[in-house]
């Protein structure tokens, strides 16, 4: 019998957070202690699902990847290895890098309630009321915005619901840079005008000391990104494998952002993820690889079960550009906490030009940037140069040196996982075992990143079933990860399974004693059939298969 699928399930936020906690995705951090701004944990179910997505990206972009071909879409056939590399990097890194001086966001202070918000994220509309104009903002754009102008509107000027037509308001929803005179500014949290001060800049880099000693001669950065990790090791890789351009260097880590106002969920965090590619080319290809990247990794997410109607690829206009870049794309998921034809990047990939292996061989900074702030040394030479090391590439065919250029297709784990859970939710209907419909919650993750990928079940804890069920979860543990449940009703059973995502169920039931064969179980189709119970595996582990 398959399942009514809900064409219309709101995908909404509340639903899947609260999911996530009583199933075990996702907790806040330090939570007993209550939480800390920015930072999650991933439970039993989230640690499985996170894993799968890196290995799905490891085995995908690295180890399957077959050098020998050219894949469909790609210039020529390319290598791909992969590093492990510190969080703590020598802090010349992040000086040469950009990071040290233009690795900021601008942000304003509320002086009255203390708060501090992206300046890029307030947004406000201008409002009447009885001679007086003001602007009122919150920074929580998002489907409520209007709604919450509106109520912060009333209170400020004493108005209740019902005198909400009295309110004369004056264009649309705009962000606060578009406003020059603060001193008529209500601040997102305020209860007075005027209180938010002047954007200023806010460097994202966590600082920390290395050693005993807590002295600025000390002072070191957790990586704001896994990408300069392997910038700095593209020599060593060079020299110790036999890689020849083109190629990419891959990388998996965490990576720290001191996040000025985290929020929706693990979508913008302090501590994240990244699954990052440094992929170096000849200069003269480095369009075409720029373009087969942005079309793959595109693919990659489709073929993981994101719904392309809720996926886009947006170019970077000019204005949006690095200096050094010549092309940038964004995958962006019409996440659920966003208005309405709103999209939340997911993962970028830029063309970077030969700006990394040039800014650490020679410290240059493209002179459209704001110059490097030197500092002098003891020696009374600039302290941060570049390495000063060879970081060019000689094409021992045709004797070329050059500097390779380099795509980078950089993703967030996190967001990933966000994404993927927000695609899944779903609700609908499912029959219990006397056949009536009964409203169930399932998320329908792609076999390939369900946590649990079979759960297996005696029908009842009697004649044998026991068992042999055990028996079949032991021999299943050696592939997957497997569940046992044999307490509660079997319908039960399902909706709980179906609630974390197990793409199946296996019973034993009393059949099973006298043909040794089992039911396998559906969970988006509702499909139930038979099978040997020797060939349980082989029948599941068709659908863990790389689909692309
Ligand atoms: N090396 C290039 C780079 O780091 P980015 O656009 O700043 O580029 C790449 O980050 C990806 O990392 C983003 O597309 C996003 O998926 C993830 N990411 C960035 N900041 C994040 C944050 N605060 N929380 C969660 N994920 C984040």
């Amino acid at each position: 019998m398959s399942a009514q699928t809900s064409q219309q399930t709101v995908k909404s936020m509340d639903k899947i957070v609260a999911l996530c906690r009583r199933r075990g995705f996702l907790f806040q951090s330090s939570e007993i202690y209550g939480g800390l701004n920015g930072f999650w944990d991933y439970g039993p179910m989230g640690v499985e699902l996170k894993r799968n997505i890196k290995q799905a990206w490891w085995h995908d972009m690295v180890t399957s990847h077959n050098e020998l071909l050219t894949p469909p879409g790609a210039p020529g056939p390319y290598a791909m290895v992969g590093v492990d590399t510190t969080i703590i990097m020598h802090p010349q890194v992040w000086k040469v890098s950009g990071h040290y001086d233009l690795f900021h966001d601008m942000m304003v202070d509320c002086r009255e309630t203390k708060r501090r918000y992206r300046y890029d994220q307030v947004v406000g509309r201008w409002v009447q009321y009885g001679g007086q104009r003001i602007f009122v903002t919150t920074d929580e754009e998002g489907p409520q915005t209007e709604q919450d102008l509106l109520q912060r509107a009333l209170k400020f000027f004493k108005l209740r619901s019902k005198n909400a037509e009295e309110l004369q308001w004056d264009g649309p929803v705009q962000p606060l840079k578009c406003v020059q005179d603060f001193s008529v500014v209500l601040g997102p949290d305020a209860k007075s005008l005027g209180t938010l001060t002047q954007p200023r800049e806010f460097n994202l880099m966590f600082k920390t000391y290395v050693g005993a000693l807590a002295g600025e001669e000390n002072v070191a950065f957790l990586r704001p990104e896994t990408a300069q990790g392997i910038f700095v090791n593209f020599k060593n890789v060079l020299d110790s494998t036999r890689v020849k351009i083109p190629f990419g260097i891959a990388q998996i880590g965490k990576s720290f952002r001191n996040e000025i106002t985290p929020r929706y969920f693990t979508f913008r965090s302090r501590e994240f993820e990244q699954m990052e590619i440094e992929f170096f080319c000849h200069p003269k290809e480095s369009q075409q690889w720029y373009k087969y990247w942005r079309d793959r990794r595109f693919q990659w997410y489709v073929s993981l079960g994101l719904d392309s109607q809720r996926l886009r690829l947006r170019e970077h206009g000019a204005e949006e550009l690095s200096h050094y870049s010549t092309g940038t794309a964004d995958i962006e998921y019409a996440f659920p906490f966003l208005p309405p034809g709103k999209f939340g990047e997911l993962e970028g990939i830029a063309h970077r030009g030969d700006f990394d292996l040039r800014s650490h061989m020679e410290g240059k900074l493209d002179p459209n940037t704001r110059p490097l702030q030197v500092e002098l040394g003891p020696d009374g030479k600039p302290r941060w140069r570049g390495s000063g090391k060879d970081l060019t590439y000689r094409d021992e065919v045709t004797g070329e040196r050059y500097v390779p250029h380099v795509v980078e297709p950089s993703a967030g784990a996190d967001r990933a996982a966000l994404a993927f859970l927000c695609e899944a939710y779903d609700e609908d209907q499912a029959p219990d075992e006397k056949g009536n419909p009964q409203n169930r919650v399932v998320m329908r993750f792609h076999p390939r990143l369900a946590p649990i990928k079979v759960a297996v079940f005696p029908l009842v804890k009697k004649e044998g079933m026991v068992e042999i069920a055990r028996d079949i979860y032991g021999q299943l543990k050696k592939h997957a990860n497997v569940f046992y449940d044999e307490k509660g009703a079997i319908g039960r059973r399902y909706r709980r399974q179906d609630e974390v995502g197990t793409p199946f169920c296996i019973t034993v039931d009393g059949q099973t004693l006298e043909d040794r064969t089992v039911t396998i179980r559906d969970r988006d189709t509702l499909r139930q059939w038979r099978v040997k119970i020797d060939d349980c595996w082989s029948e599941i582990e068709k659908h863990l298969q790389p689909t692309h």
